[in-house]
């Protein structure tokens, strides 16, 4: 019966966190996924979350199916944490958001809106992107392009080669853009090229689709949606998947959600009914505890404090082990430019280092990353950076 079925060749990033958890080898560093991990290489519980969970375990009650959309309130704090309370297309009523399964399952789910309602268009994503980009919205059943994004030369943005692209496409391409800390290469628009970018976008009547997964592991909460909020200042219609798998340490959970920008609040009405229909359709409604979780902190001012705190602190750490890797490997290889380990954003550096270079780490030095070279810096810490940096210095003084 299913002979036919192909050999699965396995996920770029899923399959490699389960390679690292079953080797044997003590030591072994995972810098693979894009999981935030401790100074003591442990998966956090973050204090403000643990407070709202202890608190709702106070009174467990009934556990009814939530609606197609989600739970009310996490799609209204979705919203104010994104746009802002205040910013008029939050207070006007024309934002559609709905409650997703992760960032991944907003993704799919307003892709298979636009497949039905601009069957037509195709999509274009940044060269490179997220693997799983590609594989949703060809699972949607759209043709997948890519634009020019990075600059393997200097390791920065290839800004003139995207925006050009971006202009010649025609009206209603979905373009994919990364709002903040751009997975995989850590590479990211300034507020200046975004504003520059989105008045192509508005001219040629395009039609953005942003990914925010690592709001404020880039500059801050607020600073990280730059490009959202412009884009809706801009009056654009525009597509928005969120996560808070890796800012509120909630991986498993899948919390996540869809926000369709709308030009005024009927048109959102419409497109909240589609979106319905494509959960239904899907999985018929979302799972209720991470979004009750998520609400309750960004609800409760001293929570939603608490967690912006250490939100800013995980972002600070990081910040900090980049400079140390980058000490590191200039102690070892004077003179070589690797700057780009403490001037790419977020969780992730693309380091340069070739598929064969990736493998060596692996199989020399125990220390996992993806094959395109990509890093997560968020699982360097104070043991192990020093250990890192010898690992690249090795490889890189090699190729
Ligand atoms: C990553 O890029 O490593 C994360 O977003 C995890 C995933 O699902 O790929």
């Amino acid at each position: 019966m299913f002979r036919h079925v192909d050999a699965y060749p396995g996920d770029p990033i899923l399959t490699l966190n389960e390679d690292f958890q079953k080797d044997p080898r003590q030591g072994k560093i995972n810098l693979s996924i894009g999981i935030y991990f401790d100074e003591e290489g442990r998966l956090p519980v973050m204090d403000a979350v643990r407070a709202a969970e202890t608190e709702l375990l106070s009174h467990i009650g009934p556990k009814p199916y939530l609606p197609m959309t989600g739970n009310p309130a996490y799609r209204q704090a979705v919203q104010e944490l994104l746009f802002g309370a205040q910013h008029e297309a939050v207070t006007s009523g024309r934002i559609a958001t709905i409650q997703t399964l992760g960032g991944s399952g907003g993704l799919k789910v307003g892709a298979d809106f636009l497949k039905r309602y601009f069957p037509g268009s195709q999509v274009w994503v940044s060269d490179p992107t997220w693997d799983n980009h590609k594989a949703i919205f060809e699972g949607a059943g759209f043709q997948v392009n890519t634009y020019p994004y990075y600059d393997a030369a200097t390791k920065g943005l290839k800004f003139d080669a995207m925006l050009s692209a971006i202009e010649a496409l025609p009206a209603q391409s979905i373009v994919l853009l990364h709002a903040c800390c751009h997975n995989p290469t850590g590479v990211d628009l300034n507020p200046a090229q975004w504003t520059q970018l989105i008045e192509v976008i508005r001219a040629r009547k395009l039609l953005p689709y942003l990914d925010i997964a690592y709001q404020g592991f880039g500059d801050g909460i607020d600073e990280d949606a730059f490009a959202l909020r412009a884009l809706a200042d801009a009056g654009v219609s525009f597509f928005v998947a969120n996560s808070f798998s890796k800012s509120f340490s909630l991986y498993g959970e899948r919390v996540g959600g869809l926000s369709v920008v709308c030009p005024d609040k009927d048109q959102a009405q419409l497109v909240i009914g589609q979106l319905m229909s494509a959960v239904r359709r899907n999985y018929s409604s979302p799972p209720t505890h991470g979004s009750v979780l998520v609400a309750k902190v960004l609800q409760t001012p001293a929570l939603r404090q608490q967690w912006a705190d250490e939100l800013t602190a995980m972002r600070e750490r990081i910040k900090v082990m980049r400079q140390r890797l980058y000490d590191g490997v200039v102690a070892k290889l004077p003179g070589r430019d690797v700057r780009y380990f403490i001037d790419q954003r977020g969780m992730f550096s693309y380091t340069g280092v070739s598929p064969e270079q990736a493998e060596a780490l692996r199989t020399e030095h125990g220390v996992y990353v993806l094959r395109s070279g990509r890093m997560c810096a968020a699982g360097l810490n104070a043991n192990n950076v020093d250990r890192v940096a010898e690992a690249f210095a090795a490889v890189l003084a090699k190729g």
